[in-house]
Parts: C-alpha cells; sequence; structure tokens
C-alpha cells in the first residue's frame, strides 16, 4: 500500500496524532490494520471495532498486539454490537472513523462531541442526511463522496471483488449466466462490468430513469425487479436500501438461482422472511440452500452479507482500491486533527485538495503522470 503507507510517514512525522483518541469502526481485516497501526505509530490511542461478521480474528489479534483497544470478540450479537459501540463513545474520542454511521450516533447520544469524523460508506451518508441530519454537531467528512473513491472502489474495486468472491464461493463460472444486478450506482456499474469480462449475460434493475439510461447505453439490460428476477442465475444487490429483494421475489426465482447481497447490510435481502419460510443448509463453505414451499431451491451467499468481505474466501476491495481510500481517511483525519474551525458541522465532502494529492500518488504508483 504505498500510497497509503507514504502517507501515513509523512503525517507521523508531522505528529498530527499524538496524544489522541481515535475511535476506530471499519472491518478489521489486514488493508485496514495498515492504517490502524500508522495511527498508532503517529501516536494515537486506536479503541476499534469491525462491522459485524467481517472481523478476521488473525487480524483482530494483531491489532491488539499493537497496542489498539479492540472490542470485538468471535462469540459477538447483537448486544454486544451495541455495547461496543457505547463503549467506544463513552472513551470520548477527539475524533472518529465510521463505517455506517452507528458510531457517530452513538456519540451524539451519549453526549460527546468529537473534533470530527470521517464516514466510509453510502450507507453511513444516507443516514447522516435523513435520520441524523441536523443533530450532528461536529463536521463529518464523507469519503464515499469523493470521485476517487466512487471510481477506483466502489466501481472498480467492489466490482472486481464482489465477484470474484461469488465466483470463488460457489466455483461457478459465469459464462452465459443471467446475472441480475440490483442497483446501477457506482457499485453496481462495477459488478454489471466485471460480470460481463466473465462472460455473463446482465441485467440492470434501477429505479432512477437516467441511471438506468447509462446502463441501457453501456450495453447492459434494463428490467424492473419482477421480470429480471424470472431470468437470474445470479442476483446481486448494490443499493443500500432496505428489501430491495423481498420474499415474494424470491419466490419467482428459477430452481438453482443464487443470492448475493454486495450492499452494506444484509437488509437488502428479505433474509429474515426467507429463513423463516424455508431454512438454509449450509451446502459448501458460507453457502446455504433453502427449498422454498412450492420446491424450487434458491441458493444464497454468506446469509446476505457483504459478500466480497463475509464469504468464504472473501477478502474484501483490492488492495490498491483500499490504499487509495484508506489514505483518503487518513488525510481527512489528519485535516480534521489539524483543523482551526474550517469545517462545518455535519456531512460534508473530501476536501479538494486531499483528492488531487491522492489522485497523485496513486496515478505515481502506477508508474503513470497527469498531464
Ligand atoms: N461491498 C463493498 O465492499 C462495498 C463498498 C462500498 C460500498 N458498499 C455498499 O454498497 C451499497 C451501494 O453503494 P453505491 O456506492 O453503489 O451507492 P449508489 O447510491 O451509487 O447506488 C445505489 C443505487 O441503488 C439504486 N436503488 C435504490 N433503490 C433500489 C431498488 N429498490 N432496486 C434497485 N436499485 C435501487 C439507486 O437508485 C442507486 O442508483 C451501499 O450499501 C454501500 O455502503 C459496499
Amino acid at each position: 500500500m504505498p500510497v497509503l503507507g507514504a502517507a501515513l510517514a509523512e503525517l507521523g512525522q508531522q505528529r498530527v496524532f499524538d496524544g489522541l483518541t481515535i475511535g476506530f469502526r471499519l472491518h478489521l481485516e489486514p488493508k485496514t490494520a495498515v492504517l490502524v497501526k500508522g495511527l498508532l505509530a503517529g501516536g494515537a490511542r486506536v479503541v476499534a471495532m469491525g462491522n459485524e461478521g467481517t472481523t478476521q480474528f488473525g487480524t483482530a489479534e494483531a491489532l491488539a498486539e499493537w497496542g489498539c483497544e479492540v472490542l470485538d470478540r468471535p462469540d459477538d450479537g447483537k448486544g454486544a454490537v451495541l455495547a461496543h459501540l457505547s463503549r467506544i463513545a463513552e472513551a470520548g474520542p477527539n475524533l472518529v472513523l465510521d463505517n455506517g454511521a452507528e458510531l457517530i450516533e452513538a456519540c451524539v447520544s451519549a453526549g460527546r462531541s468529537p473534533k470530527g469524523a470521517t464516514e466510509e460508506t453510502t450507507s453511513g451518508a444516507f443516514r447522516l442526511r435523513a435520520g441524523l441530519a441536523g443533530v450532528v454537531g461536529f463536521p463529518v467528512i464523507v469519503i464515499n463522496d469523493s470521485p476517487l473513491k466512487a471510481i477506483v472502489e466502489n466501481k472498480h474495486g467492489v466490482g472486481e471483488s464482489v465477484v470474484d468472491a461469488i465466483v470463488r464461493a460457489t466455483n461457478m463460472s459465469l459464462h452465459k449466466k443471467r446475472v441480475v444486478v440490483f442497483g446501477y450506482g457506482w457499485c453496481g456499474r462495477g459488478i454489471a462490468l466485471y460480470a460481463r469480462r466473465r462472460g455473463a449475460d446482465v441485467t440492470a434493475v434501477e429505479p432512477d430513469p437516467v441511471k438506468a439510461l447509462e446502463a441501457a447505453m453501456d450495453g447492459f439490460d434494463v428490467a424492473g425487479p419482477d421480470g429480471a428476477v424470472r431470468t437470474a442465475d445470479v442476483g446481486i444487490t448494490a443499493t443500500g436500501r432496505g428489501r430491495v429483494v423481498g420474499y415474494e421475489l424470491i419466490e419467482t426465482l428459477p430452481d438453482g438461482a443464487l443470492l448475493a447481497n454486495a450492499g452494506h447490510t444484509e437488509a437488502e435481502i428479505d433474509v429474515i422472511r426467507l429463513e423463516r419460510e424455508a431454512p438454509g443448509e449450509l451446502v459448501a463453505p458460507s453457502l446455504y440452500a433453502h427449498e422454498l414451499p412450492g420446491g424450487r431451491t434458491v441458493f444464497l451467499l454468506a446469509k446476505g452479507r457483504i459478500v466480497n468481505l463475509a464469504a468464504a474466501g472473501g477478502t474484501g476491495n483490492p488492495i490498491e482500491a483500499m490504499d487509495l481510500g484508506l489514505t483518503l481517511q487518513a488525510r481527512s483525519l489528519a485535516a480534521l486533527a489539524a483543523s482551526g474551525g474550517d469545517f462545518r458541522p455535519g456531512p460534508q465532502p473530501v476536501p479538494q485538495k486531499i483528492n488531487d494529492q491522492t489522485a497523485t500518488a496513486m496515478l505515481e504508483s502506477m508508474g503513470q503522470t497527469p498531464a
């Protein structure tokens, strides 16, 4: 991760994180561990938790050895997650790095006001602008809104790693398979692109007519959910919304179809009702077969959790994509730490200077030069 490495070395020399407590909530896996290690080396105290079902406990152990306070335990349920969020908020962090805006919400509920926070995801950005609108009294830099993250991570990183995770966990070829992608936003565009590169025929289900037109111009079929689902060999959700594939839709899938979710939470597929009507049987690592009352079988990967991390063998976004995304995180946290009132409260974009600096560094790491 040369771009992140160089940024962390520079920020470490400036001692911007020295003596600060950083509340950290992001998937705990080897790439995010590089960022935590750099923050610790820069003099910060880091109290960390991952998102549900994605923590790699080998990484968590290594982080603990390096001095990070890791709260996750392998048998954590929903209650433990809430307790960890409160514990980080109670630690009174000076800075927060969040992935889903739940830690930011926990800080607000606990009456804590960090100097600033960063939010990684689309889903967290929605919450900051909807349920949490007007209640967050400190600046939150939304990393997800950076055009760099959208292109490098959401489109190419997610596209490549989601398709790769599905192929690896199922051992299935996508040639001439019908892949239905729900959502033609940044992640959906990438998933459609990389599925096609693997030989699939792709249908996009997208309610926004402008994006649906874009999908058609990109050469994909476009259809409503009911029609698309009937032809699907593979259905992949990437919307950031709840119940996009409800149980009624699942019932209309062809026999043997596979469902997977690339979005932030498993709520995109109605897994709860599916489990109730047709309990899953584990047939291969992280692959569940659900025999529907009508006799058809539908397969679900990783219980509908974020598939590129939660499916067996899933390693998340490619290292290069995270090199860029985590550099945006490190530089944004540093800008917040160093700021003297330059940021307003609430969600806001990554400063353009950070985008330009990071894009140039990534181009250089690829042996390319901007004009
Ligand atoms: N798997 C990963 O590693 C990873 C990485 C980044 C983001 N994400 C997550 O992926 C999700 C999508 O992110 P994005 O950046 O593509 O967001 P986006 O806002 O760019 O795209 C979402 C798209 O879904 C569409 N949509 C909304 N409701 C729909 C419905 N009912 N059916 C079909 N489409 C619908 C929207 O119109 C929009 O075009 C979010 O949950 C985000 O947090 C996952």
